[in-house]
């Protein structure tokens, strides 16, 4: 039988055409903007045979249309084997398509706060038919994504969130593609960036209750942010608003994030490419430069440079150099001017996430999420001070600007002839190997041929090309276990892998061509300062009816389906908990999922809850006996609009979808008992 031709799929990953566009810019309909031609160590001699099984290979699998859905792996019998794993002693939820937040029996659920809710005094109450950009930015954003949950010194928390992108299809009735308002836009640039809001626990309840409080905050496309590190007042920061390259207005798209030791927030600055028109008009090396980050080449899809000439590249070639970092924003202080640091490079950060070193220098992680790119690491110069005062904030605050970036190199330590791209294990039962940081700058100095340090900080995609790093299968949230240090990377899929022409092949590190459903990632450092390192992926994610899925060699009939990994997080037990985005390539919802990374359950991968029809799970928080999620684009399927809304989560009825924050708990005689108990 000849190989069969991959169908053009204008959207391969089944995630909805409507969500790609508004998400991501239609980055996965269009090729991975990474030309580079370094190849993965040892993997260049079997890549073409490799594409070729490839072609041959691939299980298909079907599912129920609606409903609980007969993916395979865990029957709801089967809970006895999560006794003794403390933290994942739930009965596993089923995977299911519901437009509904479905959490296992004895759990309560409840909205902490939904998309147009007061943030700040005078916020109007919300009216989906009557928005303002003035209302905007007092209330609640849209799309949360990452959340934090961060003690006041009243006792209660503060919730931190970002608001990754506006989906105005379904923001707006009537809304025109090609002729958006002046208002609309403005709302756009108010319903992005991040909220502070005060939350009050309901008294013997896990309910949490917003609170207009002295701190509540929103962050949105017109908030100052200081350009710190070495690139900041570099002559490729500088814009006829900002002549001195030290001050952006906004951040966008902000994916994943992190908390720091010191109790700021980091947020990472994903799909920022999709804001800026009219790449393809500009000069050289300016239109290179922009390629390489898949900046549009004509209009862009929401039409912002009609109403603000920073985003035509062709009047402002360098705004776009102000967007692409890592954020860091201290909600504990509301006048703050929150930072962008430039010493972690500029890419569609996901996140960022901190370790401490023994000697208190503190290491930053960081994956680029696109197809083919790579994973970083920093480490600071400077050693992090004690407690968390102000002006130990203060100082804290200044570790991410000056240190060393680097980026990873993997090795596998199988035969290539043995990684045949169809995910099916190597001789020795593992994926796995070894592998290094590459150095790229540190402080003012290039370790990039033919690259000064300022450009390796603004144009870090180019220089890691230079240096052979490894590209992967899209590096989503990187996150180490408190308990044993080792890091957790999510990668979330990448259909391009070998069936692309010109595209790398299957790796022993993303060893499935065409690959749809991804993998996670341990990485064990002897220290977080080390450059070397092992690795070994702990799963394989897809059905495990799939013989080419893996869950760190646990029983596959026991464990329940996963696709496209994309947060992750841990328990104070050390148990990994995953939420995925993309999920509907197994035709089901997404969801939230526990796993132990130790001992003998470890890979018992349980679905602990799921998300409405068309919605992505996003910023888990696992505290003892709270989880929360933010719920994000529910009902953004393809048809769907404000006119004919597929999700009337949360509120019912005939209601519009609205993006929202959720709280988990399981009620006891005396309040909230502990997670998984
Ligand atoms: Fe915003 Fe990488 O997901
Ligand atoms: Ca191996």
């Amino acid at each position: 039988m000849p190989p069969r031709i991959p169908l053009p799929l204008l959207n391969p990953s089944r995630r909805a055409a409507v969500t790609c566009e508004y998400r991501c810019g239609n980055a996965c309909s269009h090729e991975a903007p990474n030309p580079s031609a370094n190849e993965y160590l040892g993997d260049i001699v079997t890549s073409v045979i490799n594409r070729r099984k490839a072609l041959k290979a691939g299980a298909v699998v079907t599912f129920a249309a609606s409903g609980v859905v007969g993916v395979g792996g865990a029957a709801v019998a089967d809970e006895q084997r999560g006794r003794g794993t403390p933290g994942l002693n739930f009965e596993r939820v089923q995977p299911n398509t519901l437009d509904a937040v479905v959490v296992p029996k004895g759990y309560e659920q409840a909205v902490v706060i939904r998309w147009g809710d007061p943030v700040l005094p005078g916020a109007p109450k919300f009216n989906f038919d009557k928005q303002t950009a003035a209302g905007q930015a007092k209330q609640f954003g849209y799309n949360c994504d990452f959340a934090a949950l961060l003690p006041t010194h009243g006792g209660n928390q503060l919730l931190v969130t970002n608001h990754e992108y506006t989906s105005e299809t379904f923001m707006f009735k009537g809304y025109k593609t090609d002729n958006p308002t002046e208002e609309q836009v403005k709302i756009g640039w108010a319903a992005h960036g991040l909220s502070v809001v005060e939350v009050e626990q309901v008294r013997g309840s896990g309910r949490l209750k917003p609170v207009i409080g002295r701190q509540n905050r929103r962050i949105t496309m017109t908030t100052p942010f200081k350009i710190t590190g070495p690139a900041a007042g570099s002559d490729l920061l500088k814009t006829s608003v900002d002549p001195t390259g030290t001050v952006a207005l906004g951040t966008l798209n902000n994916c994943a994030g992190g908390v720091t030791p010191w109790g700021t927030i980091l947020s990472g600055e994903e799909n920022f490419n999709q804001y800026w028109a009219n790449a393809g008009q500009t000069a050289e090396p300016v239109k290179s430069r922009a390629a390489r980050y898949g900046i549009t080449s004509g209009a862009t899809s929401r039409k912002w440079e009609r109403f603000d000439k920073r985003f035509d590249m062709v009047q402002e070639p360098n705004e776009v150099n102000r967007f692409g970092y890592v954020i860091e924003l201290d909600p504990h202080d509301p006048e703050s001017m929150p930072v962008k640091h430039t010493a972690l490079g500029r890419f569609k950060h996901e996140c960022a996430n901190i370790r401490v070193a023994r000697d208190g220098r503190v290491v930053a992680y960081s994956g680029d999420d696109e197809r083919f790119e790579y994973l970083y690491k920093f480490v600071s110069k400077n050693k992090m001070r004690k407690g968390n005062s102000r002006t130990a904030r203060r100082y804290n605050m200044t570790l991410l600007d000056e240190g060393t970036l680097y980026v990873a190199r993997f090795t596998g330590d199988s035969p290539p002839s043995e990684i045949d791209g169809t995910g099916k294990l190597p001789s020795d039962k593992r994926f796995d190997g070894s592998g290094e940081w590459i150095p790229l700058a540190s402080g003012n100095r290039s370790f990039v041929p033919g690259m000064t340090a300022e450009e390796v900080y603004v144009f870090t995609r180019l220089a890691a090309d230079k240096v052979g790093a490894t590209k992967m299968d899209r590096p989503e949230d990187v996150e180490a276990s408190p308990k044993t240090g080792k890091v957790y990377v999510a990668l979330s899929n990448n259909v391009e892998r070998g069936v692309t022409p010109g595209k790398e092949s299957a790796t022993e590190p993303n060893p499935r061509n065409n690959n749809k459903h991804g993998q996670v990632l341990e990485l064990t450092e002897h220290d977080p300062l080390s450059l070397r390192f092992t690795w070994w992926l702990f799963l394989v994610c897809g059905d495990p009816n799939d013989p080419n899925t893996y869950f760190a060699g646990f029983p596959k009939d026991q464990v329940s389906p996963i696709s496209s990994p994309d947060n992750v997080a841990f328990d104070q037990y050390g148990n990994l908990w995953i939420s995925t985005d993309s999920a509907n390539a197994l035709g089901i919802n997404d969801g939230l999922y526990g796993v132990p990374v130790d001992g003998p359950e470890r890979g018992n991968l349980k679905l602990f809850l799921t998300v409405p029809r068309g919605a992505e799970t996003c910023g888990p928080i696992v505290q003892e006996r709270l989880i929360t999620v933010c719920v994000q684009h529910p009902g953004e399927v393809d048809g769907a609009s404000a006119e004919k809304p597929a999700s009337h989560w949360p509120d019912g009825g005939d209601s519009q979808p609205r993006p929202s924050v959720v709280a988990v708990w399981k009620p006891g005689r005396h309040g909230p008992m502990k997670i998984g108990s």
